[in-house]
């Protein structure tokens, strides 16, 4: 099923057939060290990756309107980055993430791709508020959440069991930004 699509971007269900765009993201040590708690390891072979996305693709079928989504290039149908919009742990937040293929750094898709997930956030899922957790060293993930507008709210230590950077974007505040970066 797709989620949304953007200008450049469509964001879509899991398929067996993504292992390899997967692993080609969480096979990376630029990526994985800044995901969730430690240990913060790649995932080791393309044949652990399959394991990993059966359990992603079961968990995006127990609840269709959350979870963390893979997103290809329209041009060339290529899976290069996966967006998440799913409630924080123990709390009534809905948190948005961006994971890219460290080969596709550097051109905006992370960012185009958070902002479809917002769309579809203030939009068909009706929230008013969506947060962010970053790790204070995560330079380019800060810089995701300053392009997107969203306000900085401090350190919390209150998430994943980790100091992160907070940030959150209203839906009124969303409707106001720039649509430039
Ligand atoms: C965080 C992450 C997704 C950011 O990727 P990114 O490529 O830097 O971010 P974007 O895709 O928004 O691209 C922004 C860059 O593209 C440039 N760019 C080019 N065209 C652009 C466009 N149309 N729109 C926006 N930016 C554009 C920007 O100037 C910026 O360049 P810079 O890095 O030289 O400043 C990536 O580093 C990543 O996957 N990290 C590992 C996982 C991770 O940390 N996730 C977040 C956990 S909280």
């Amino acid at each position: 099923m797709e989620h949304f699509r953007t200008d450049r971007l469509i964001a879509r269900d899991w398929r067996t057939a993504d292992a390899p765009g997967a692993f080609a993201i969480y096979g990376r040590d630029e990526v994985m060290r800044w995901l969730g708690p430690q240990p913060r390891v790649p995932v080791p072979s393309l044949e652990q990756m399959r394991v990993r996305l059966d359990a992603m693709a079961e968990r995006a079928a127990a609840e269709p309107d959350y979870g963390l989504w893979p997103f290809e290039l329209r041009s060339t149908g290529e899976l290069i980055g996966a967006v998440l919009l799913q409630p924080l742990p123990a709390t009534e937040q809905v948190e948005i993430g961006w994971h890219l293929n460290p080969d596709h750094w550097g051109q905006g898709y992370a960012t185009e791709a958070a902002r479809g997930a917002l769309g579809l956030a203030f939009g068909a899922r009706g929230l008013d508020r969506v947060v962010a957790v970053v790790d204070p060293d995560n330079v380019r993930s800060l810089a995701v959440c300053r392009r997107l507008a969203m306000t900085h709210l401090g350190q919390t230590g209150d998430y994943y069991g980790l100091t992160l950077e907070l940030f959150e974007l209203t839906r009124d505040r969303s409707v106001q930004a720039p649509a430039g970066w």
